[in-house]
């Protein structure tokens, strides 16, 4: 019998404690969330975070932690190379999955990992936490409330320069662990979300390119294994004629830092999200033409209970027993693109829906 059904509490384990960090801290916002248990490889990150959280349960070895724990809920935060294998494995011992961005290292590990969550019956989520935003559940709203009118046109850019530039440590650079670069990273955030503002339309064809001349060679000096793209641009043509332009940077030559920014062209109203500051706060304005006179509005962020974070929204569904956000499916449309854009970046040419 499950926690949820003996005392309407969800037992949590996290793997995973860099970005895991930011699912105990959401987890912990519920009041029927508890974090039993969390999973490193690294010893020293174990003890510190459980000592941080007060979490006693520590493993070095999520397939243990998962068989002694009587867990409701997985997290699933470690490098993008083992989403698939540790959340197959999750949802075959019975639990609920959220997993980081990306769900895999490409679509057919993410229909693999869709697949079994449906076999299995049980959740398969995102964390594709810029969805989870005030400004972003703000917009949502404006949409669904058909103030926007029809979208047909959307596009956005996200370009960080040299200056904060870390891919060169780690695995974020190598292919084989992460499956690409700044698309995979950061892009694939704003392709998810402009792809939810739109209401996921059909796509029909896809074309690209990506770059690498500002960090190969710098990748070479360092001798870092490097091979995967730092700038990448697509554009994305969907069945009802809407269009997504989209382009992404680690090392753009730019003044700014970071530079976050997404248009929405609708019918009635146009939207534009910008970051605050070059980080990670948001500010969202629309705009419209009535009579002859042009309006500007600021769009009001939603009261804060209206826009908990992914993990708390999560638990709200299971316990709610109403559907999640930022579901399995919805990630393989959105592999699917990714995908499609790197093949097309490749070959040099469009590459039409639905992929061979
Ligand atoms: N949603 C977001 O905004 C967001 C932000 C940052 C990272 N991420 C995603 O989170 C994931 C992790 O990224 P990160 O920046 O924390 O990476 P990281 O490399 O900094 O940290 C990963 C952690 O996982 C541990 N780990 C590695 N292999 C493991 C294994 N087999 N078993 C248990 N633990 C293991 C490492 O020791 C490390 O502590 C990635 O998929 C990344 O795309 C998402």
């Amino acid at each position: 019998m499950s926690n949820q059904e003996k005392n309407g509490t969800l037992n949590i384990g996290i793997i995973g404690l860099r970005a895991g960090l930011g699912h105990i801290d959401g987890y912990l916002t519920h009041p029927n969330a508890k974090v039993k248990a969390i999973c490193d490889v690294n010893t020293e990150v174990l003890n510190r975070t459980g000592k941080k959280y007060g979490v006693e349960r520590q493993y070095k070895s999520y397939q243990e932690m998962i068989e002694k724990e009587n867990l409701d809920i997985v997290s699933v935060a470690t490098p993008n190379s083992f989403h698939k294998e540790m959340t197959i494995f999750a949802l075959e011992q019975g639990l609920h999955v959220l997993c980081e961005k990306p769900i895999g290292l490409n679509a057919k590990e993410a229909i693999a990992m869709h697949h079994k969550s449906q076999e299995m019956s049980k959740r398969l989520m995102l964390n594709y936490s810029y969805r989870f935003t005030p400004q972003a559940v703000a917009m949502k709203q404006r949409i669904d409330e058909g103030l926007v009118g029809e979208i047909y046109s959307a596009s956005f850019h996200w370009l960080r320069n040299i200056s904060g530039f870390s891919q060169f440590s780690g695995w974020f650079g190598k292919k084989e662990m992460s499956g690409g670069g700044v698309l995979i990273d950061i892009g694939i955030h704003y392709l998810d979300k402009a792809l939810w503002l739109m209401g996921f339309p059909e796509v029909e064809m896809v074309v690209a390119s990506t770059h690498d001349r500002i960090c190969r060679q710098l990748g070479k000096n360092l001798n870092a294994g490097f091979d995967v793209e730092d700038t990448v641009e697509s554009f994305i043509k969907f069945k009802n004629n809407a269009c997504l332009m989209l382009q992404a940077s680690w090392a753009a030559n730019i003044l700014e830092s970071n530079l976050i920014e997404l248009r929405l062209l609708g019918e009635k109203e146009g939207i534009l999200e910008q970051n605050i500051n070059q980080g990670y706060t948001f500010q969202a304005q629309t705009f419209y033409e009535s009579n002859g006179v042009s309006y500007t509005l600021k769009i009001e962020d939603v009261r804060p209970e209206l826009c908990p974070s992914a993990m708390h929204s999560f638990v709200d569904a299971i316990i709610q027993d109403k559907p999640h956000k930022a579901s399995s499916s919805e990630a393989v449309k959105v592999m699917e693109i990714v995908d499609a854009i790197y093949q097309s970046a490749q070959t040099g040419q469009p590459i039409f829906f639905p992929p061979s």
